[in-house]
This record gives C-alpha cells, sequence and structure tokens, in this order.
C-alpha cells in the first residue's frame, strides 16, 4: 500500500503502548485512526491527546477478546469513517504463564487476547477490507503484533504459544490475502517501552479473581527481572509505530524491531535443522 494518506485503520490496544504508537504513528501519516481498547478512560485521554494535533482519531471501547464487542467496534469504525483499509491485530496481554501456573480461566484469557482476536479481526475486517478494495481498488493491509517470543521460545511457554500462532496466521494468510489486494505483515517486537508488565490490570471482569496473575512472579525470578529492566529501558513505542507505517508501505512480511534476538531464531533454526540430520538418508515405510 504505497499511500497512506487518507486510509482509514483499525488499532487494537490502541491507548497504550505499541498500540498507541502505532496509531499516532498511522495519524501522523495522514491515516484517519479508530483506537480500540478495553480500557475506556486510557483510550479516552489518548483520543483526546491525538484529537489535539488534529488527527482525524476516534476511540470505541472494546474487550477484543470477545468477538461480539469486536463486531461492534468494526459496526462503529464504518459508521465513523465509512471504510476500513489498514487493521492493526495488536492488544495483547503477558499472560498464559509456565508450566504449574496454568488453570483454564489463564488459558481463555491469554489466548483470547493474544490469539483468537487476531483470528476475528481478520474475520472480521477482512470481507469490509476487500469491499472497499473492490469498489475503489484501494486495497489494505493487515498488521498483527506477534513478539520474538513467537519465534523463539524461552521461559513463558503460555504467551510463545499464542505468539506462535499469529506468526503462523500472519505467515499463512499473506500468499492467499495478496491475491485479494490485501498485504499481511506480522510485527515481531523485542523489548519495547510499554506497560506489558501491568498487564494484571486488563484481566476482563468476567474472568477477575481466575486467573493466575501474569506478573512478573509468574516468571523465574532473574528472567523477570533482566525483562522488566529491558522493558523499562526499551524501545519507543512511536518508533515502534513509524516502522509499521514503513513496513505497510512497503508490505514487508516481518516487522523486527532490532536485532537483539536473531541469533536466537538461527540457534532455533539449527535445532530445527539438527532434527532433520538425525533421519538424514533414511527410507521411511509407508
Ligand atoms: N512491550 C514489549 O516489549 C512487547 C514485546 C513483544 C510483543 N509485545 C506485544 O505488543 C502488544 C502490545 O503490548 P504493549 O507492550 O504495548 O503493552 P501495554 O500493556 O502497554 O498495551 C496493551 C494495550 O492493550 C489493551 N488490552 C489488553 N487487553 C485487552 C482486551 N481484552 N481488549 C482490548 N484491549 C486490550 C490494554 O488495555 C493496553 O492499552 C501485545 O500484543 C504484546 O504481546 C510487546
Amino acid at each position: 500500500m504505497n499511500t497512506l494518506v487518507g486510509k482509514v485503520a483499525f488499532v487494537t490496544g490502541a491507548a497504550s503502548g505499541i498500540g498507541l504508537g502505532i496509531a499516532e504513528a498511522l495519524a501522523q501519516a495522514g491515516v484517519k485512526v479508530m483506537m480500540a481498547d478495553i480500557d475506556g478512560e486510557a483510550l479516552a485521554r489518548e483520543v483526546a491527546r491525538l484529537s489535539a494535533t488534529n488527527a482525524d482519531v476516534a476511540g470505541v471501547r472494546a474487550d477484543v477478546s470477545l468477538k461480539a464487542e469486536l463486531q461492534r467496534a468494526a459496526d462503529a469504525t464504518m459508521e465513523r469513517f465509512g471504510k476500513v483499509h489498514i487493521l492493526i491485530n495488536n492488544a495483547g496481554v503477558g499472560g498464559g504463564g509456565d508450566y504449574g501456573d496454568w488453570n483454564d480461566a489463564g488459558w481463555e484469557w491469554v489466548i483470547g487476547v493474544n490469539l483468537m482476536s487476531v483470528v476475528w479481526g481478520i474475520e472480521i475486517f477482512g470481507p469490509l477490507m476487500e469491499a472497499g478494495g473492490k469498489a475503489g481498488g484501494e486495497g489494505g493491509h493487515i498488521v498483527s503484533t506477534a513478539s520474538m517470543a513467537g519465534l523463539v521460545a524461552a521461559v513463558a511457554p503460555g504467551y510463545n504459544a499464542t505468539k506462535y500462532g499469529v506468526v503462523a496466521l500472519s505467515e499463512g494468510l499473506r500468499p492467499k490475502l495478496a491475491a485479494k489486494g490485501i498485504g499481511v505483515s506480522v510485527l515481531c517486537p523485542g523489548f519495547i517501552r510499554t506497560r506489558i508488565m501491568e498487564s494484571a490490570r486488563a484481566v476482563p471482569e468476567r474472568l477477575a479473581g481466575k486467573v493466575a496473575l501474569p506478573d512478573a512472579s509468574a516468571l523465574p525470578s532473574e528472567f523477570a527481572a533482566m525483562a522488566a529492566q529491558a522493558i523499562q529501558n526499551g524501545i519507543d513505542p512511536l518508533y515502534v509505530g513509524e516502522l509499521v507505517v514503513e513496513g505497510i508501505e512497503g508490505d514487508w512480511p516481518y516487522i523486527f524491531t532490532d536485532n537483539q534476538f536473531e541469533s536466537g531464531v538461527d540457534l532455533r533454526f539449527a535445532a530445527i535443522k539438527a532434527g532433520f540430520d538425525k533421519i538424514r538418508g533414511r527410507t521411511p515405510r509407508y
């Protein structure tokens, strides 16, 4: 998608961190933005702040782990802006924990926010983008926020499972949607300066008190301390937003924020390759 000016975007998790950075960078590029978030107060504050810069933005409160709320947010977007070209599936929570911390409510939460909202976002917004594309030849683009934790699994396998899912969905849909004029990118951030370590604030009411909390105490303490420090001193979310704008314009399959975990990806691929080496030369029995 080479011209972003005048296009319409829908961004989830837009009241804080990376989603807010993406919404702001899109608005700076001349895109009209519908910002969605479960945190109505922060959303109202950020919509007002961006509106004061003459950005054409609006907000809709939605818990994206509920399909009906995502559908209502899509309806509100169409009502406000008439069409939609860019979908940013960004909302996510640091939950899921490690073996020993799992319970069903925790899985419902982390899979609902991190993975099902992406599935439903594409299911609901895909046809709207296709319709706009066909009518006006305007095309579309989907960016879903995974993580480097969607390419390398370390200490939070619950979170990793959802983020690997987002990478798989994006990779799998890219050729299919290219044929319909819709680009697909997966954003895999490293450590970004956001409130992700405070994800407990976003536990939906229906799961309150049932979710094994996702905070640093669910992680091995050494890693938790390192991650908390790295996030506190992390990359500026607006810089990530600017990379996302570039990624949409250039139709990048993968949008990375830095090279910190590149060697981890190399190690994973080497381990996979070593698995193939174990059976090289054997003839399978059919
Ligand atoms: N911060 C990092 O270092 C980092 C690294 C890799 C990936 N990510 C991913 O980036 C995305 C954004 O996280 P962030 O770091 O900006 O955290 P953040 O906590 O600052 O922002 C997340 C936003 O999502 C919203 N949200 C949470 N649950 C929601 C729900 N059910 N419905 C609607 N909105 C909801 C929150 O209210 C918040 O405004 C997530 O998908 C996260 O997994 C973050």
